[in-house]
């Protein structure tokens, strides 16, 4: 009986894993590519309190960004240095379904690059995931995170004057995610949720500054600092194909699905003829 269950056990997992992946085929959707990721040095010790602190915490962020996109946690201890915080938030631009996913993507890659580290963070193209046993909640943070800069084009007026209104459009709008476009120019700033409409404000004219010091005549420049982002990018080409790409991941996606359903009705199906033998070969 034992191993009869232990069998149904394994074969159920296998199951599991497989429905898994036909749900979700589409590993280099855009929203989902890493941008980047750090950890703390410090490590926390196995079977700890604070490791249960924090599957506790990422656990929140994910369930929490079904229906927010965004929200931080604080998971109390008795003792302070179980103490975990943490937070996620999705660009502003991103459907619920697609923030929730692309959260669950960020704490699964934290988790395997953060390994048994006390602190930890990830940059998708679609959300930011970062917790600590230090808290960091509601402090801004301009520490430049990741400078990426395209090829410069050299000076060409136009695009100059394009990139320069994106610019101008991202600090003058307030609130906490921005999306502007000027020209074949597209331009996005953001901050994580929690900061103040002053400290967003703060912490955005920082990136743009620096993505103006920093990538001069480049057609792209991406600047992540600790607590928000500036970004700008060149060519309608660009635009267009990633507009492409979104429609065509949905239908992949939707594909993906009906594909997942069928075989989990197929799993089921083999899962309770191999239990009718089982139990009922037992029975004889
Ligand atoms: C975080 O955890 C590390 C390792 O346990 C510890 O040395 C450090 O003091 C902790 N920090 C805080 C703020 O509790
Ligand atoms: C953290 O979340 C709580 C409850 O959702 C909220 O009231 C609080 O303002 C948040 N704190 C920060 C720093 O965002």
């Amino acid at each position: 009986m034992e191993k009869i269950m232990g069998e149904v056990i394994r074969g159920f997992t296998l199951s599991l894993l497989i429905v898994n992946c036909l749900f979700y085929p589409s590993a280099s959707d855009s929203t989902d590519s890493f941008l980047f990721g750090g950890c703390t040095q410090q490590k926390y010790s196995p079977d700890s309190p604070y490791q249960s602190n924090l599957h506790s915490l990422l656990t929140s962020l994910v369930n929490s960004a079904t229906y927010s996109s965004y929200n931080n946690y604080t998971i109390v201890a008795s003792t302070q240095s179980d103490v975990v915080y943490g937070l996620y938030q999705c660009r502003g631009d991103l459907a619920i379904p697609d923030c929730a996913t692309c959260v669950a993507r960020a704490v699964t890659r934290i988790g395997s690059t953060c390994s048994q580290t006390c602190g930890g963070a990830v940059q998708l193209e679609g959300c930011y995931v970062k917790y600590d046993n230090a808290t960091f909640l509601g402090v801004e943070d301009k520490t430049v995170i990741l400078k990426k800069c395209g090829p410069s084009v050299g000076y060409n007026p136009d695009a100059m004057s394009s990139r320069d209104a994106v610019l101008a459009g991202l600090s003058g709008s307030g609130g906490a995610f921005r999306g502007v476009g000027s020209g074949n120019v597209q331009g996005m700033a953001q901050c994580a949720g929690d900061l103040s409409f002053v400290e967003c404000q703060d912490c955005i004219s920082e990136a743009i500054r620096r993505l103006r010091s920093d990538c001069g005549t480049a057609d792209s420049g991406d600047m992540f600092l600790g607590k928000c982002y500036a970004r700008y990018s060149t060519g309608g080409a660009h635009a267009d194909s990633k507009a492409h790409d979104k429609s065509s991941n949905e239908g992949e996606k939707t594909f993906a699905i009906i594909v997942g359903l069928l075989a989990g009705v197929a799993l089921l199906i083999i899962f309770l003829v191999f239990l009718r033998r089982a139990f009922g070969g037992e029975g004889k």
